[in-house]
Order: structure tokens, then C-alpha cells, then sequence
């Protein structure tokens, strides 16, 4: 388990600014959802907590560590804390059950250990069938699947999600939902996921971001946000009456 905290965060892009001064606090054991129209940074802000690219300026802490400015073995270490999973599913070009292998692999867990565990993620997701089975060749959903169950099997204190479940048939996103509830409820992962779907964040988060050209307009929890928000704007995309 960890906090997230976020800290005065902005990134630019030459002229673009991607995000704008947003402070955001997720904390232990939480599922905060970031909501908002397309292009308002949602992703640039998960690119960054990841540690994927470094901000402008500002800082995300991981409990009371510093982590943006992190070195070497250090910055290694915060980042094996963290799982993230695409909209557009990351697969390497191998079989089902070597993909769910390999973080295990790489942080030296014992053989046996690994053996239950890819097991009991590939039940999980619905992919026992498909354990054999060359990545790459998966639809849509199993391959989503399978990049959801090699993050989790690796028991992330943090997982984001960036819009993981975008264009996926109602029974891909229910297995998908269970499985990131499943980690908060039993493990205490604090989750933080992008979505443009929210009837996902009403059903999963415990509470909810509007992002809007790069800044962070209002949080609050999910039946605050999507019943009383407080900000006309949040209000307009709520509704629906958004113009993007
Ligand atoms: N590497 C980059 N170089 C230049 N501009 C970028 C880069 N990455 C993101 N941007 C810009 O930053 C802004 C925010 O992009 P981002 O992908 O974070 O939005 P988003 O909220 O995730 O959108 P969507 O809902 O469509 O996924 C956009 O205007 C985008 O074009
Ligand atoms: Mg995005």
C-alpha cells in the first residue's frame, strides 16, 4: 500500500502545456478515477507518476518519497512499486504464460512460487485456456487481459490504469473491473485510473477527478462528483453538455 501524492505538477510540450499545476493526493488503499474530455492531460499526468517522463516542475511523492528526482537503483525501486497498463495493450512476442512470467522472473521469485501465481492470475482473468497461446495473436480484450494480469501478478502497491478498458465488450470490461477491485479489496492497491467512461468510475471509484485543459477542477467522491459537483464545468461534462 501506498499514497500518491501529487504536487503542483505541470508539463510542457514546447508551446503545449499538457498539465497545469495540479495537486492531486490518492490515497492508501483508494480508487481514484480522473475523468475529462480528450486532451485535457490525463495521460501525460499517469506518463509522469510512473516516472515514464520527467515533469516541468513540481513532484509526485509515493508516501514521503520524492520520486520524480530519483537516481539509478533508487529510481528502479519506485518504479518496481508501480504497475501501469495502456489503453492499447503492451505484449511481448510471447506466450500467454510467459508474459505473466516475466516480472516475476525478473525480480528473482522462486520457481515455485511463480508457478501458483501465474496460475492463479491466469484463472482470474479468464485466460487458462489461452496460457499457451502467442500474445500477439489475442483479440483486443484477452490481450488486455493478459497486460492486466502480468501487471497484477506482480503486486503493485500502485496501479494505473489508463483507460484500460476503452473499446472492450461489456464482458472484457466486467472481468477487467473485478480483477482491479479484487487487488484494492484484498491487497490494499491504491489504484489510479483515466477513464472516459463513467458509468466505470461511478461502478469502481471511490472517488473522482475532473481534469480540464491540464488542470485539475474538482474531486470529490463519486456521488458527490457526478450528482452535486460543485463547478459548472464539472457539471456541463457530467451532463453531457460538454462542446469539445
Ligand atoms: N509527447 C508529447 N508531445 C507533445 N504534446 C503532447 C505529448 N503528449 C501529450 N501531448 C499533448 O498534451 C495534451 C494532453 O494529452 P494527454 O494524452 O495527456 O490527454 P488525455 O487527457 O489523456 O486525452 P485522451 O482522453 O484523448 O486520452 C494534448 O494536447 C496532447 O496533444
Ligand atoms: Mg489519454
Amino acid at each position: 500500500m501506498a499514497e500518491i501524492r501529487v504536487e503542483k505538477l505541470t508539463k510542457r510540450y514546447g508551446e503545449i502545456t499538457s498539465v497545469e499545476n495540479v495537486s492531486l493526493n490518492v490515497k492508501k488503499g483508494e480508487i481514484f478515477a480522473m475523468i475529462g474530455p480528450s486532451g485535457t492531460g490525463k495521460s501525460t499526468l499517469l506518463r509522469i507518476i510512473d516516472l515514464l517522463e520527467p515533469p516541468t516542475s513540481g513532484e509526485v511523492y509515493m508516501d514521503s518519497l520524492a520520486i520524480c528526482s530519483l537516481k539509478g537503483v533508487d529510481r528502479l525501486a519506485a518504479i518496481k512499486r508501480m504497475g501501469i497498463v495502456f489503453q492499447r495493450p503492451i505484449v511481448f512476442n510471447r506466450s500467454v504464460l510467459d508474459n505473466i512470467r516475466y516480472g516475476l522472473e525478473i525480480r528473482d521469485i522462486p520457481e515455485a512460487e511463480i508457478e501458483v501465481e501465474v496460475q492463479l492470475y491466469l484463472n482470474m482473468l479468464g485466460l487458462s485456456d489461452f496460457a499457451d497461446r502467442n500474445a500477439l495473436l489475442l483479440s483486443g480484450g484477452e490481450a488486455q487481459r493478459v497486460a492486466l494480469a502480468r501487471t497484477l501478478v506482480c503486486h503493485p502497491e500502485v496501479l494505473l490504469l489508463d483507460e484500460p478498458t476503452a473499446n472492450l465488450d461489456p464482458i472484457n470490461v466486467t472481468i477487467i473491473e473485478d480483477a482491479i477491485i479484487d487487488a484494492n479489496r484484498k491487497e490494499g492497491t491504491t489504484v489510479l485510473i483515466a477513464t472516459h467512461n463513467m458509468f466505470q468510475a461511478k461502478r469502481i471509484a471511490h472517488r473522482v477527478g475532473f481534469m480540464l485543459a491540464g488542470r485539475l477542477i474538482e474531486t470529490g467522491t463519486a456521488s458527490k462528483i457526478f450528482e452535486r459537483p460543485k463547478d459548472p464545468r464539472t457539471e456541463s461534462f457530467v451532463k453531457g453538455e460538454m462542446v469539445f
